[in-house]
C-alpha cells in the first residue's frame, strides 16, 4: 500500500467525525484527501473555516462553502495533518508553511482530530526541521535566537506565507519538552509562531 493509500485511509477515518455544523480544515497532501471526502457528504455541513488559501480553493472547487472565521463562533470540529507527532499527541507542523492559521483555526474548536499516517510518529520530535513563521524584517534576529536554542534554522526562501510572512525550518533540534520549546520560541520576538 502507498503512502497515498494511508493518507486517504486517515482521511476516511476522519469523516466519521463529521456531523453537522462548519468544519474547521487543515492543510496538506492527507487534508486534500479529507477535502475530497468531504465533498461527498457536504450536504451535511454549513460549510467550512479553512486554515489556508490552497484548502480554501480546493474546497470552493467542490462546492463547499468556505466561512470566515470572524463570523462562524467556535467551531466543534478541526481536521488537519501532521508533519510529526510523539506518543504523547504533540505535533511538529508546518510543512506546508499554513501554520498560524492552523494553529488559529485549531485553537477555535473543540475538538482535534489529526489524520496522519504511521510513518509522521516517532519517539523525539524533531527529526523534521520545525518550522517556525517569522515577520520578514525579523528573520536574522528571530535566526540568531533559534540558533542560541540549539537548532540550526534554515530561511525557506522563495515562500511567502499567506499572512505575507516567512518561514524558517530549524534543523538539528532534539525537542525533549514540546511545550517548553514553543513558548521560548513564541517569546521571540518577530516570530509569529511555531506550531506544537
Ligand atoms: C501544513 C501542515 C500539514 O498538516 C503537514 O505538513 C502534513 O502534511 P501532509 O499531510 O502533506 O503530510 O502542517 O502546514
Amino acid at each position: 500500500m502507498s503512502q497515498d493509500d494511508l493518507k486517504r485511509m486517515a482521511a476516511e477515518a476522519a469523516l466519521e467525525y463529521v456531523k453537522s455544523g462548519i468544519v474547521g480544515v487543515g492543510t496538506g497532501s492527507t487534508v486534500n484527501h479529507f477535502i475530497d471526502l468531504l465533498a461527498g457528504i457536504k450536504h451535511k455541513i454549513d460549510g467550512a473555516v479553512s486554515s489556508s488559501e490552497v484548502s480554501s480553493e480546493r474546497m470552493k472547487s467542490h462546492g463547499i462553502p468556505v466561512l470566515d472565521l470572524n463570523a462562524s463562533g467556535e467551531l466543534d470540529l478541526y481536521v488537519d495533518g501532521a508533519d510529526e507527532s510523539n506518543s504523547h499527541l504533540q505535533l511538529i507542523k508546518g510543512g506546508g508553511g499554513a501554520l498560524t492559521r492552523e494553529k488559529i483555526v485549531a485553537g477555535a474548536s473543540r475538538k482535534f482530530v489529526c489524520i496522519a499516517d504511521g510513518s509522521k510518529l516517532v519517539d523525539l520530535l524533531g527529526e523534521f526541521p520545525l518550522p517556525v513563521e517569522v515577520i520578514p524584517m525579523a528573520r536574522s534576529h528571530v535566526a540568531r535566537q533559534l540558533v542560541k536554542l540549539g537548532g540550526t534554522p534554515v530561511w525557506r526562501e522563495d515562500f511567502v506565507t499567506d499572512n505575507g510572512n516567512v518561514i524558517l525550518d530549524v534543523h538539528n533540534l532534539r525537542i525533549m519538552e514540546p511545550a517548553k520549546l514553543e513558548q521560548k520560541i513564541n517569546n521571540i520576538a518577530g516570530a509569529v509562531s511555531v506550531r506544537r
